[in-house]
Protein backbone atom coordinates (compact mmCIF):
# COMPACT_ATOMS: atom_id res chain seq x y z
CA UNK A 1 0.00 0.00 0.00
CA UNK A 2 2.48 2.22 0.79
CA UNK A 3 4.54 2.57 -2.20
CA UNK A 4 2.04 0.91 -4.33
CA UNK A 5 2.24 4.37 -6.77
CA UNK A 6 6.17 4.27 -7.27
CA UNK A 7 6.48 0.52 -8.15
CA UNK A 8 9.28 0.64 -9.99
CA UNK A 9 11.40 3.15 -7.19
CA UNK A 10 10.66 2.16 -4.39
CA UNK A 11 12.67 0.11 -1.72
CA UNK A 12 9.96 -1.62 -0.56
CA UNK A 13 10.84 -0.04 3.36
CA UNK A 14 7.68 0.30 5.15
CA UNK A 15 8.41 3.40 5.99
CA UNK A 16 4.40 3.93 6.73
CA UNK A 17 5.62 2.22 10.31
CA UNK A 18 7.30 5.19 11.46
CA UNK A 19 3.87 6.95 11.12
CA UNK A 20 2.88 9.25 14.31
CA UNK A 21 -1.20 9.95 14.09
CA UNK A 22 -0.01 12.91 17.13
CA UNK A 23 2.69 14.55 14.80
CA UNK A 24 2.36 17.36 12.66
CA UNK A 25 5.06 16.36 10.72
CA UNK A 26 3.15 13.16 9.55
CA UNK A 27 -0.28 14.82 9.38
CA UNK A 28 0.07 17.77 7.01
CA UNK A 29 0.80 15.84 3.76
CA UNK A 30 -1.40 12.85 2.48
CA UNK A 31 -0.52 9.58 3.85
CA UNK A 32 1.52 8.93 0.14
CA UNK A 33 4.14 11.12 0.97
CA UNK A 34 6.90 10.68 2.96
CA UNK A 35 7.08 13.37 5.29
CA UNK A 36 10.50 15.16 5.55
CA UNK A 37 9.75 18.68 6.42
CA UNK A 38 9.52 19.76 9.93
CA UNK A 39 12.43 19.46 12.62
CA UNK A 40 11.59 16.52 14.33
CA UNK A 41 12.78 12.93 14.45
CA UNK A 42 10.61 9.85 13.50
CA UNK A 43 12.89 8.04 16.46
CA UNK A 44 11.26 7.69 19.89
CA UNK A 45 12.21 9.80 22.83
CA UNK A 46 14.57 7.76 24.94
CA UNK A 47 12.69 5.37 27.52
CA UNK A 48 14.53 7.63 30.53
CA UNK A 49 12.78 10.62 29.03
CA UNK A 50 9.79 9.05 28.47
CA UNK A 51 9.79 7.38 32.11
CA UNK A 52 11.15 10.75 33.74
CA UNK A 53 7.92 12.14 31.98
CA UNK A 54 5.62 9.55 33.39
CA UNK A 55 6.92 9.06 36.72
CA UNK A 56 6.39 12.89 37.74
CA UNK A 57 2.94 12.76 36.71
CA UNK A 58 2.37 9.67 38.63
CA UNK A 59 4.14 10.68 41.27
CA UNK A 60 1.10 13.44 41.20
CA UNK A 61 3.53 16.44 41.73
CA UNK A 62 2.61 18.66 39.37
CA UNK A 63 2.04 21.61 41.42
CA UNK A 64 3.75 25.02 40.54
CA UNK A 65 7.81 24.06 40.55
CA UNK A 66 10.22 25.34 42.69
CA UNK A 67 12.08 28.69 41.00
CA UNK A 68 15.75 29.96 41.69
CA UNK A 69 18.51 27.39 41.40
CA UNK A 70 16.41 24.63 40.69
CA UNK A 71 18.12 20.79 39.65
CA UNK A 72 17.39 21.41 36.03
CA UNK A 73 18.72 24.67 36.35
CA UNK A 74 22.24 23.97 37.31
CA UNK A 75 22.32 20.96 34.71
CA UNK A 76 21.43 22.93 31.87
CA UNK A 77 24.40 26.01 33.25
CA UNK A 78 26.98 23.20 34.23
CA UNK A 79 26.40 21.09 30.78
CA UNK A 80 26.97 24.52 29.10
CA UNK A 81 29.91 24.94 31.09
CA UNK A 82 31.79 22.14 31.07
CA UNK A 83 30.70 20.52 27.72
CA UNK A 84 30.88 23.57 25.90
CA UNK A 85 32.56 26.38 27.20
CA UNK A 86 29.88 28.46 28.46
CA UNK A 87 31.42 29.69 31.92
CA UNK A 88 30.24 32.34 34.06
CA UNK A 89 26.32 32.28 33.99
CA UNK A 90 24.27 32.11 37.15
CA UNK A 91 20.84 30.59 38.00
CA UNK A 92 19.53 34.52 37.39
CA UNK A 93 21.31 34.39 33.90
CA UNK A 94 18.58 32.20 32.95
CA UNK A 95 14.66 32.41 32.08
CA UNK A 96 12.66 29.40 30.63
CA UNK A 97 11.46 30.50 27.08
CA UNK A 98 11.32 27.95 24.51
CA UNK A 99 13.30 29.36 21.17
CA UNK A 100 11.06 31.09 19.11
CA UNK A 101 9.31 33.41 21.64
CA UNK A 102 12.55 34.00 22.79
CA UNK A 103 13.21 35.08 18.94
CA UNK A 104 9.88 37.33 19.61
CA UNK A 105 10.70 38.33 22.86
CA UNK A 106 13.92 39.69 21.76
CA UNK A 107 12.82 41.27 18.81
CA UNK A 108 10.51 43.14 20.75
CA UNK A 109 12.76 43.97 23.50
CA UNK A 110 16.02 45.25 22.08
CA UNK A 111 13.83 47.63 19.21
CA UNK A 112 11.41 50.73 18.84
CA UNK A 113 9.75 50.09 15.66
CA UNK A 114 11.41 51.56 12.58
CA UNK A 115 14.36 50.33 14.06
CA UNK A 116 16.76 47.33 12.15
CA UNK A 117 17.84 44.35 12.57
CA UNK A 118 20.39 42.76 10.52
CA UNK A 119 20.14 38.37 9.60
CA UNK A 120 21.93 36.32 7.67
CA UNK A 121 20.07 34.45 4.62
CA UNK A 122 18.67 32.42 4.13
CA UNK A 123 17.21 31.63 7.88
CA UNK A 124 14.60 29.90 9.99
CA UNK A 125 11.33 31.27 9.04
CA UNK A 126 10.61 32.19 12.77
CA UNK A 127 13.65 34.42 12.83
CA UNK A 128 11.83 36.83 9.83
CA UNK A 129 8.14 35.94 11.15
CA UNK A 130 9.72 37.35 14.59
CA UNK A 131 11.60 40.74 12.91
CA UNK A 132 8.46 41.85 11.01
CA UNK A 133 6.20 41.31 14.07
CA UNK A 134 8.28 43.91 15.91
CA UNK A 135 7.41 46.33 13.04
CA UNK A 136 11.16 46.52 12.45
CA UNK A 137 13.38 46.48 9.24
CA UNK A 138 15.11 43.40 8.52
CA UNK A 139 18.34 43.87 6.82
CA UNK A 140 19.27 40.66 4.92
CA UNK A 141 23.15 40.24 4.94
CA UNK A 142 22.83 36.99 2.07
CA UNK A 143 25.21 33.79 2.82
CA UNK A 144 27.82 33.19 0.18
CA UNK A 145 28.79 29.82 -1.08
CA UNK A 146 32.28 29.07 -0.93
CA UNK A 147 34.49 26.63 -3.68
CA UNK A 148 32.99 23.58 -1.53
CA UNK A 149 29.33 25.04 -1.53
CA UNK A 150 29.27 25.71 1.61
CA UNK A 151 28.00 28.44 2.97
CA UNK A 152 30.00 31.86 4.16
CA UNK A 153 29.14 35.18 5.89
CA UNK A 154 30.16 38.12 3.12
CA UNK A 155 31.80 40.43 6.03
CA UNK A 156 31.92 43.11 3.22
CA UNK A 157 28.33 43.21 2.29
CA UNK A 158 27.76 42.57 6.41
CA UNK A 159 29.62 46.26 6.80
CA UNK A 160 27.52 47.92 3.89
CA UNK A 161 24.02 46.63 5.34
CA UNK A 162 24.34 47.96 8.72
CA UNK A 163 23.16 51.32 9.38
CA UNK A 164 22.45 53.93 12.24
CA UNK A 165 19.08 52.20 12.76
CA UNK A 166 20.58 48.95 13.16
CA UNK A 167 19.90 47.33 17.10
CA UNK A 168 20.69 43.85 17.09
CA UNK A 169 22.39 41.08 14.74
CA UNK A 170 20.47 37.93 15.03
CA UNK A 171 22.15 34.47 14.71
CA UNK A 172 21.99 31.07 13.95
CA UNK A 173 24.52 28.30 15.39
CA UNK A 174 25.04 25.75 13.88
CA UNK A 175 22.85 26.98 11.34
CA UNK A 176 19.21 26.15 9.90
CA UNK A 177 18.37 26.01 7.20
CA UNK A 178 22.15 24.84 6.01
CA UNK A 179 23.81 22.83 9.29
CA UNK A 180 27.02 25.12 8.91
CA UNK A 181 28.61 25.11 12.37
CA UNK A 182 30.30 28.90 12.40
CA UNK A 183 34.32 28.09 12.97
CA UNK A 184 36.12 30.41 16.03
CA UNK A 185 37.03 32.41 12.82
CA UNK A 186 33.91 33.67 12.15
CA UNK A 187 32.50 33.85 15.60
CA UNK A 188 35.49 36.14 15.86
CA UNK A 189 34.62 38.54 12.92
CA UNK A 190 31.08 38.51 13.99
CA UNK A 191 31.59 39.74 17.83
CA UNK A 192 34.24 42.42 16.55
CA UNK A 193 31.19 43.27 13.91
CA UNK A 194 28.74 43.26 16.34
CA UNK A 195 30.66 45.16 19.03
CA UNK A 196 31.67 48.27 16.54
CA UNK A 197 28.74 49.34 15.94
CA UNK A 198 27.25 48.44 19.46
CA UNK A 199 24.45 46.20 18.61
CA UNK A 200 22.54 43.63 21.01
CA UNK A 201 23.44 39.97 19.20
CA UNK A 202 20.72 37.03 19.69
CA UNK A 203 22.36 33.76 18.99
CA UNK A 204 19.54 30.84 18.65
CA UNK A 205 21.95 27.75 19.38
CA UNK A 206 18.75 24.69 19.48
CA UNK A 207 20.96 22.74 17.56
CA UNK A 208 24.34 22.87 19.69
CA UNK A 209 24.35 19.08 20.52
CA UNK A 210 23.60 17.66 16.96
CA UNK A 211 27.12 18.66 15.51
CA UNK A 212 28.59 16.41 13.15
CA UNK A 213 32.03 18.19 11.95
CA UNK A 214 32.89 20.93 15.17
CA UNK A 215 33.33 21.99 18.06
CA UNK A 216 30.32 24.11 18.54
CA UNK A 217 31.23 27.26 20.03
CA UNK A 218 28.89 29.06 22.17
CA UNK A 219 29.09 32.80 20.57
CA UNK A 220 28.50 34.21 24.13
CA UNK A 221 32.15 32.09 25.19
CA UNK A 222 34.00 34.39 22.44
CA UNK A 223 34.90 37.33 24.86
CA UNK A 224 33.64 38.63 28.16
CA UNK A 225 32.33 41.98 26.06
CA UNK A 226 30.50 39.95 24.02
CA UNK A 227 29.11 37.98 26.69
CA UNK A 228 27.66 41.09 27.89
CA UNK A 229 25.86 41.79 24.99
CA UNK A 230 24.34 38.55 23.69
CA UNK A 231 21.14 36.50 24.85
CA UNK A 232 21.18 33.00 24.11
CA UNK A 233 18.37 30.84 23.15
CA UNK A 234 18.70 26.91 23.38
CA UNK A 235 16.65 23.59 24.69
CA UNK A 236 16.26 19.97 24.18
CA UNK A 237 14.09 20.07 21.88
CA UNK A 238 16.38 19.22 19.10
CA UNK A 239 19.06 17.18 20.45
CA UNK A 240 16.68 15.03 22.40
CA UNK A 241 13.72 15.30 20.17
CA UNK A 242 10.94 16.71 22.60
CA UNK A 243 9.54 19.72 20.81
CA UNK A 244 6.20 18.97 21.71
CA UNK A 245 7.12 19.50 25.48
CA UNK A 246 7.61 22.87 24.60
CA UNK A 247 10.85 23.90 26.87
CA UNK A 248 14.20 26.12 26.22
CA UNK A 249 15.96 28.40 27.70
CA UNK A 250 16.91 32.09 27.66
CA UNK A 251 20.97 33.06 29.23
CA UNK A 252 22.75 35.87 28.96
CA UNK A 253 25.60 36.92 31.25
CA UNK A 254 23.75 40.55 31.23
CA UNK A 255 20.95 40.89 34.05
CA UNK A 256 20.55 43.59 32.73
CA UNK A 257 19.89 43.01 28.90
CA UNK A 258 17.30 39.99 30.31
CA UNK A 259 15.28 42.06 32.07
CA UNK A 260 14.73 44.71 29.17
CA UNK A 261 13.22 40.77 27.96
CA UNK A 262 11.41 40.30 30.94
CA UNK A 263 9.64 43.24 30.75
CA UNK A 264 8.07 42.33 27.49
CA UNK A 265 7.23 38.55 28.61
CA UNK A 266 6.34 39.42 32.26
CA UNK A 267 2.82 38.28 32.48
CA UNK A 268 2.40 36.58 29.29
CA UNK A 269 5.41 33.76 29.89
CA UNK A 270 5.33 31.84 33.47
CA UNK A 271 9.15 32.28 34.68
CA UNK A 272 8.94 28.53 35.75
CA UNK A 273 8.84 25.57 32.86
CA UNK A 274 5.97 22.96 32.26
CA UNK A 275 6.80 20.43 35.09
CA UNK A 276 6.30 17.27 32.61
CA UNK A 277 8.74 19.10 30.41
CA UNK A 278 11.44 20.01 33.10
CA UNK A 279 11.22 16.40 34.41
CA UNK A 280 11.81 15.73 30.77
CA UNK A 281 14.68 18.03 30.09
CA UNK A 282 16.53 16.63 33.92
CA UNK A 283 16.67 13.25 32.79
CA UNK A 284 17.83 14.07 29.21
CA UNK A 285 21.01 15.29 30.80
CA UNK A 286 21.89 13.84 33.57
CA UNK A 287 21.17 10.24 33.05
CA UNK A 288 23.75 7.99 30.93
CA UNK A 289 20.92 6.16 29.24
CA UNK A 290 19.72 9.53 27.22
CA UNK A 291 23.48 10.19 27.01
CA UNK A 292 23.75 6.95 25.21
CA UNK A 293 20.63 7.74 22.93
CA UNK A 294 22.05 10.98 21.78
CA UNK A 295 25.25 8.98 21.16
CA UNK A 296 23.80 6.15 18.92
CA UNK A 297 21.13 9.00 17.44
CA UNK A 298 23.66 11.41 16.28
CA UNK A 299 25.68 8.26 14.63
CA UNK A 300 22.24 7.50 12.75
CA UNK A 301 21.89 10.93 11.25
CA UNK A 302 25.48 11.41 11.01
CA UNK A 303 25.53 8.32 8.34
CA UNK A 304 22.32 9.36 6.91
CA UNK A 305 24.09 12.49 6.08
CA UNK A 306 26.90 10.70 4.75
CA UNK A 307 24.41 8.81 2.39
CA UNK A 308 22.60 12.05 1.24
CA UNK A 309 25.82 13.21 0.37
CA UNK A 310 27.16 10.16 -1.78
CA UNK A 311 23.52 9.71 -3.02
CA UNK A 312 23.77 13.10 -4.61
CA UNK A 313 27.18 12.56 -5.55
CA UNK A 314 26.21 10.21 -8.03
CA UNK A 315 22.89 10.67 -8.67
CA UNK A 316 21.73 14.23 -8.63
CA UNK A 317 25.10 16.29 -9.80
CA UNK A 318 22.71 18.98 -10.56
CA UNK A 319 21.76 19.74 -7.27
CA UNK A 320 24.47 22.15 -5.23
CA UNK A 321 24.99 20.98 -1.56
CA UNK A 322 27.16 20.76 1.06
CA UNK A 323 27.10 18.51 3.46
CA UNK A 324 25.70 19.82 7.08
CA UNK A 325 28.12 20.04 9.54
CA UNK A 326 25.85 20.17 12.64
CA UNK A 327 21.63 19.57 12.80
CA UNK A 328 19.92 17.02 10.57
CA UNK A 329 18.73 19.06 7.73
CA UNK A 330 20.22 18.86 4.03
CA UNK A 331 20.32 22.12 2.08
CA UNK A 332 19.58 21.13 -1.78
CA UNK A 333 19.93 23.72 -3.96
CA UNK A 334 17.93 22.57 -7.14
CA UNK A 335 18.27 25.86 -9.26
CA UNK A 336 19.32 23.95 -12.19
CA UNK A 337 15.48 22.22 -12.60
CA UNK A 338 13.33 23.31 -15.02
CA UNK A 339 10.44 22.76 -11.58
CA UNK A 340 12.58 25.35 -9.25
CA UNK A 341 10.14 27.56 -9.09
CA UNK A 342 7.90 25.66 -6.85
CA UNK A 343 10.73 22.78 -6.11
CA UNK A 344 8.79 21.54 -2.65
CA UNK A 345 5.05 21.42 -4.34
CA UNK A 346 6.79 19.81 -7.57
CA UNK A 347 8.40 16.71 -5.66
CA UNK A 348 5.91 16.45 -3.14
CA UNK A 349 3.26 15.54 -6.10
CA UNK A 350 5.90 13.97 -8.46
CA UNK A 351 8.00 11.88 -5.19
CA UNK A 352 5.58 11.79 -2.94
CA UNK A 353 7.96 13.27 -0.85
CA UNK A 354 7.54 16.07 1.22
CA UNK A 355 10.43 18.62 2.31
CA UNK A 356 10.40 22.58 2.76
CA UNK A 357 10.28 24.97 0.23
CA UNK A 358 13.24 26.86 0.28
CA UNK A 359 11.24 30.53 0.27
CA UNK A 360 10.37 29.90 3.67
CA UNK A 361 13.73 30.57 4.76
CA UNK A 362 13.60 34.59 2.91
CA UNK A 363 14.28 35.29 -0.80
CA UNK A 364 17.73 33.61 -0.69
CA UNK A 365 16.08 30.74 -0.10
CA UNK A 366 14.33 30.43 -3.69
CA UNK A 367 15.10 27.32 -5.40
CA UNK A 368 16.21 25.19 -2.23
CA UNK A 369 14.45 22.29 -0.31
CA UNK A 370 15.34 21.57 3.04
CA UNK A 371 15.51 17.76 3.51
CA UNK A 372 15.05 16.47 7.53
CA UNK A 373 17.08 13.15 7.35
CA UNK A 374 16.47 12.10 11.21
CA UNK A 375 14.60 8.83 9.88
CA UNK A 376 15.86 5.26 9.94
CA UNK A 377 18.00 4.11 6.97
CA UNK A 378 15.56 2.13 5.13
CA UNK A 379 12.94 5.22 5.13
CA UNK A 380 15.57 7.86 3.91
CA UNK A 381 16.79 5.32 1.47
CA UNK A 382 13.25 4.96 0.30
CA UNK A 383 12.24 9.09 -0.23
CA UNK A 384 16.05 8.90 -2.00
CA UNK A 385 14.75 6.17 -4.05
CA UNK A 386 11.81 8.12 -5.22
CA UNK A 387 13.73 11.34 -5.83
CA UNK A 388 16.27 9.60 -8.03
CA UNK A 389 14.59 9.83 -11.30
CA UNK A 390 13.23 13.64 -10.62
CA UNK A 391 17.11 14.59 -9.76
CA UNK A 392 18.57 12.91 -12.62
CA UNK A 393 18.23 15.69 -14.80
C1 LIG B 1 16.94 27.14 14.74
C2 LIG B 1 15.63 26.83 15.40
N1 LIG B 1 15.16 27.64 16.36
C3 LIG B 1 14.00 27.40 16.99
C4 LIG B 1 13.21 26.30 16.66
C5 LIG B 1 11.94 26.05 17.41
O1 LIG B 1 12.22 26.22 18.76
P1 LIG B 1 11.11 26.03 19.89
O2 LIG B 1 10.33 24.81 19.56
O3 LIG B 1 11.94 25.91 21.14
O4 LIG B 1 10.30 27.28 19.90
C6 LIG B 1 13.65 25.44 15.65
C7 LIG B 1 12.82 24.30 15.26
O5 LIG B 1 13.07 23.64 14.30
C8 LIG B 1 14.89 25.71 15.02
O6 LIG B 1 15.35 24.90 14.07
Amino acid sequence: MTTASFPEHSTGADWQRAYDPKSVKWNFYDRDVIPMWVADMDMPVAPVIAEAVARRVHDSRVAYPVRGRTPLVEAILGRLATRHGLAGLEHDHAIFLSCVPGLHATARALTTPGEAIVVQTPLYGPFLDAIATARVTRQDNPLVRGTDHQYEIDFDHLEATVTPATRVLMFCNPHNPSGRVWRRAELETVADFVLRHRLWLVTDELHNELVHDGPYIPFASISPEIAQRTITLTGPAKTFNTAGLSIGIMVSHNRELLNRVRAVTHGLVQEYPNVAAEAAWLAAITTPEADAWHRETLAMIGANRDRLTRFLAEHAPAVGYAPSQGTYLGWLDVRAYPWAEHPADYLKAHAKVGLSDGTSYGPAGAGHVRLNYATYPDILEEALARLAPHLAL
